[in-house]
């Protein structure tokens, strides 16, 4: 194993919750050092995004198909709604003098670490250079202008995290959330792109060091313990002109990539046959874009986040070094979409998108949810949905279920492989007298156990009742040391894809009429043995619960952007 594996290896086992001790964190929460969830460059010019809260037309049930909606043109106002769609503000919440802004991208505690960046590059509704999104204010703070043009590079999204806005509240654990939010808002930026008829494709070759240089993120600009880290790079696709371009992309260029393909039953390959409606535009020039960005010239300062930084977690600067990513050749790979099971509702995109929120409590006397709109949930995460198709790897997360309130199917333990390969090493690690029956045509899903979970689930998710009060709650379990045993940042993939099926969760309970919640909080070792598991072949990375929410009526809800008064229409 090499060393920085370990040191992931370590981080990984040092920051799991147990039932006798929680992993470390400060010791009380000092809510004056608070770090601002909004950051600000001090001295940039501001491009003000036209007025937010715009309805589009597309239904939510057409995002499953979404190459039949049409593109929006490349605007202002479409690349505002993209970026607001995707990690602007959906609604602010107050509690007496207490006030607190919701997002359309979920964050563990809201603390908000993901950073959001558009890079453009000849296109004509902009200056080309690199832009930071401030989605309190609902505008563009321009950090870089470029000194010419490079055609054809598009639109590009970048992605960072601020840890210590994570750390302040979560101590050493905070890492891992900041990655769980990485996919969560980049399941939110697909939906808002295919919701303007455009898609998402994740520059997944890029090194840690070209995203930081390109987004200016290795620049003297930051407070120390205030840095941003580089996450992601993403090409928005807008299908400019509607012409279909000269590429397939579903290919594989590298032939000693040798990735395993999900096949069986439920489980199909993609090929390059099958997505007519989807074509590249061509390669980016990445070298080009890297020089435009180191000659361009750079304004702005970032603003203190208001922070004492009364305790420092070092492991997580030593965890982000031993996971940073070198530039890498990444396999095209693809399933054949497949949606098997069809969404029914009516509401559109926008409307769902805008009014996501995670529940805080859960009618723990609802009647069962209806067993359809279970079975499409659970569609919904299979890596032959629409929603994975910027997911550009074979699936390495799989569920395990804990069913509540169910119509039709028993209280109990259920689980869905997202790959048919990953079945028997599945069946293999866990315990023994599990049935593995399968129980649905039309998904990979098998009970293993009958039996109420409600205390157990409860208890293994630090105790909260939203993982027994809801219809279901599970686990997302990762195929882990196998992964990151010589690609130690894959450790923040895995944690992406989780944060990836969560926001699919997310929007779809929305739209079945009712909610769910992230759970970052769960005792790791106490689900492992619950599982069966022995060693760290499987490990669970991430929890979630769908149920019916209770409202808190002492809350009230005020509008996303009732601040601002004067925005430009
Ligand atoms: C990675 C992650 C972990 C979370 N963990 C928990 C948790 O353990 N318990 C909980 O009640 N809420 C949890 N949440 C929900 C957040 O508190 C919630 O997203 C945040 O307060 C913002 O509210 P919103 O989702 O309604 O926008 C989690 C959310 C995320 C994204």
């Amino acid at each position: 194993m090499n060393k920085q594996t370990d040191t992931v290896l370590n981080y990984h086992n040092r920051t799991k919750h147990r039932l006798d001790r929680y992993a470390k964190g400060p010791e009380s929460i000092d809510w004056e050092d608070q770090p601002d969830q909004f950051r600000r460059f001090s001295g940039c010019n501001i491009v003000a995004l036209p007025k937010p809260g715009i309805e589009l037309e597309p239904l939510f049930a057409e995002l499953d198909s979404p190459e039949t909606i049409p593109a929006k043109p490349l605007t202002l106002v479409n690349a505002g709604l993209l970026l607001e769609l995707a990690f602007g503000l959906s609604a602010w919440k107050q509690f007496g003098p207490s006030r607190w802004a919701l997002r359309c991208n979920p964050s563990s505690g809201n603390l908000h670490p993901t950073e959001a960046y558009l890079v453009s590059s000849g296109n004509d509704f902009i200056k080309s250079g690199v832009y930071h999104y401030v989605s309190h204010d609902h505008s563009l703070e321009e950090r870089c202008q470029f000194a010419c043009n490079l055609p054809d590079s598009g639109l590009l999204i970048g992605l960072s995290s601020v840890h210590w806005r994570e750390a302040w509240k979560y101590g050493e654990r905070a890492y891992r959330y900041c990655q769980h939010d990485t996919g969560h808002a980049l399941g939110a930026l697909r939906y808002a792109a295919a919701t303007l008829g455009w898609s998402v494709e994740l520059l997944a070759e890029w090194s840690d060091d070209d995203i930081a240089k390109l987004l200016g993120l290795d620049r003297d600009d930051f407070k120390p313990l205030e840095q941003e880290s580089p996450d992601l790079i993403c090409r928005i696709k807008t299908h400019p002109d509607g012409k279909l371009l000269e590429t397939p992309r579903y290919t594989t260029t590298d032939n000693s990539i040798n990735h395993p393909l999900p096949t069986g039953e439920g489980f199909h390959k993609r090929t390059n046959d099958d997505h007519p409606s989807h074509y590249n535009s061509k390669p980016l020039d990445t070298k080009a874009l890297l020089e435009q960005a180191q000659s361009g010239i750079w304004s702005g300062k970032a603003d203190s986040l208001r922070a004492y930084h009364l305790y420092k977690w070092p492991i997580i600067d030593e965890v982000a070094i031993a996971a940073s990513k070198p530039r890498t050749k990444e396999p095209e790979w693809q399933t054949v979409r497949q949606h098997t099971i069809k969404s029914t509702g009516t509401k559109t995109a926008t409307a769902i998108i805008r009014q996501r929120r995670s529940a805080q409590q859960f009618d723990g006397k609802m009647p069962p949810m209806p067993q359809t709109d279970f079975y499409r949930m659970l569609a919904a995460v299979l890596p032959t949905t629409a929603a994975f198709e910027h997911w550009r790897w074979p699936p390495k997360i799989h569920l395990f279920i804990f069913v509540h309130r169910v119509e039709g199917l028993a209280p109990g333990l259920y689980a869905l492989p997202r790959d048919h390969d990953a079945l028997e090493p599945l069946q293999a690690a866990t315990l023994a007298d599990f049935d593995w029956q399968k129980v649905s045509a039309a998904i990979p899903l098998y009970h293993l156990y009958s039996g109420e979970c409600r205390q157990i689930a409860k208890t293994v998710s630090c105790h909260q009742p939203i993982a027994s009060d809801s219809a279901f709650s599970l686990g997302m379990v990762a195929e882990f040391s196998e992964t990151i045993e010589t690609a130690p940042w894959l450790y923040r993939r895995l944690f992406w894809e989780c944060g990836l099926i969560g926001q699919v969760l997310y929007l779809e309970a929305e739209a079945a009429g009712i909610r769910g919640t992230g759970i970052g909080c769960y005792f790791d070792d106490s689900v492992h043995e619950l599982l069966g598991f022995k060693d760290e072949q499987f490990q669970s990375l991430y929890h979630f619960t769908v149920g019916k929410p209770l409202e808190d009526k002492r809350l009230e809800t005020l509008p996303a952007y009732g601040h601002l008064k004067d925005i430009a229409q």
